[in-house]
């Protein structure tokens, strides 16, 4: 067995881990972040792409953002449509100026990679079995198997950014452990196309077959989506299909608008909300999807790993760099104030825009009634703005 040493040992090479990598490192903070996939495969995935300017300004902050600004695009506002009842949400006017970029989370992933290679960053991938130890005492490590050998890295903190599937969460004792869930009676079904957007803005639409959402990666790559049942498969939806019935659920002059394409991209994902609390124990420290899942709906879900990541990255250089452990000890509770937040906003926003099956009528008159106070009442409009531009940290 191999035995090497760092100060911090990130489990996971997703946005989460990599981006704290990188801030650690920028504050000469060794660390080693260990992914069990190839670096192809974590690139192949396709997410959401709406940033708050707190992401925005942590991007800034970790040097990855060159990109991003050139070929991101600012939107300062959205649109949220009952049918054919369409109304805009001006994040600019309800917000004092803020509002939201988007960028691909995988072009994210891939430029925070680009930036770790420049700085001559440790990623191992194919990291696999990997295991945590001893982190209830000053010395944990971590154990892994890589291109046939075993490994032991020792370090003083493990931050497990290893996504809802991961082995960090686990290791925090079940008498301590409280999970918080929900499971949505549906999936999203995603389909990518290199076609221009059918708008500007991104338009949340509401229908009685079901949501949709007419999003964008760039002026000719589209994202779109359609709520589905959860046992459907992709086969079952022919791009033909997907198309008819996201135009059937959009307001007509978008529907006319709409250009179709081939599909480049297409997947079924379903919806979740999920908190797993406390977020540390001891020397172990989680962050972004390891600790909590949103439903998509209000494009939280990196958002929300980028908070963590910023309270996190404080935490440990005021540790390393003062000596000081007030940061870590009060991380847990910080950062699931926010999260918390961020919870209600996606689990509110879901409850407005989706057909449930088990919704009586009285269900549906008040997603009705919520939009028309929504389109009525500025001080509704502003709390959702509020919400999506993203709280503070
Ligand atoms: N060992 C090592 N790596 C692991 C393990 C493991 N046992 N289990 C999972 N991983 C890796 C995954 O392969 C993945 O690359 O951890 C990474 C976790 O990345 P994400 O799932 O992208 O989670 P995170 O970095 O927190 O990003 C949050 O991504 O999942 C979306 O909606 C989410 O947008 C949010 C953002
Ligand atoms: C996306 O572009 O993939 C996207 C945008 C907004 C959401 C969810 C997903 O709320």
């Amino acid at each position: 067995m191999t035995i090497s040493e760092t100060q911090v040992a990130i489990i996971g090479g997703g946005p989460s881990g990599l981006l704290l990598s990188q801030l650690l490192h920028l504050n000469e903070i060794d660390n080693v972040v260990l992914e069990q996939r190839t670096r192809d495969y974590v690139l192949s995935r396709i997410r959401a792409g709406v940033l708050e300017q707190g992401l925005v300004d942590l991007l800034d902050e970790a040097n990855v953002s060159q990109r991003l600004h050139a070929e991101g695009e600012v939107h300062s506002g959205c649109e949220i449509a009952f049918n054919d009842d369409a109304l805009r949400i001006d994040f600019a006017e309800l917000t004092g100026g803020k509002g939201v970029t988007v960028y691909g989370q995988t072009e994210l992933t891939r430029d925070l990679y680009e930036a770790r290679d420049e700085m001559g960053g440790t990623i191992v991938h194919e990291a696999n079995n990997v295991q945590l130890q001893d982190l209830d005492s000053d010395q944990p490590s971590v154990t892994y198997e890589h291109s046939g050998a075993t490994h032991q890295l020792k370090c003083q903190f493990v931050a497990g950014c290893d996504g809802f599937h991961g082995v960090s969460r686990s290791c925090i004792p079940n008498s301590v452990r409280r999970e918080y869930s929900r499971v949505y009676p549906f999936g999203w079904l995603g389909v990518l196309s290199q076609t221009p957007p059918v708008a500007e803005e991104l338009i949340y639409a509401a229908t009685s077959s079901g949501f949709a959402l007419c999003s964008l990666r760039s002026r000719t790559l589209s994202r779109y989506y359609v709520q589905c049942p959860l046992d459907d498969d992709i086969s079952d939806w022919p791009d033909d299909r997907f198309w008819e019935e996201l135009k059937s659920r959009i307001p007509a002059a978008a529907a006319r608008a709409l250009v179709t394409g081939a599909s480049i991209e297409k997947s079924i994902a379903p919806l979740r909300s999920f908190v797993c609390e406390p977020m540390s124990w001891k020397r172990l420290f989680l962050a972004g999807d390891a600790a909590h899942i949103v439903p998509p709906t209000g494009a939280k879900g990196l958002n929300l790993a980028a908070s963590d990541i910023y309270y996190l990255s404080r935490a440990l250089i005021d540790y390393f760099n003062n000596g000081t452990e007030t940061g870590l000890g009060a991380y847990s509770d910080k950062a699931l104030d926010r999260v918390w937040m961020a919870e209600r906003f996606s689990w509110w926003m879901t409850n407005l825009l989706h057909r449930f099956p088990e919704h009586s009528g009285f269900d549906e008159k008040m997603q009705r009634g919520e939009f028309t106070y929504l389109k009525s009442s500025q001080t509704a409009q502003a709390a959702l703005a509020e919400n999506y531009v993203g709280l503070p940290y």
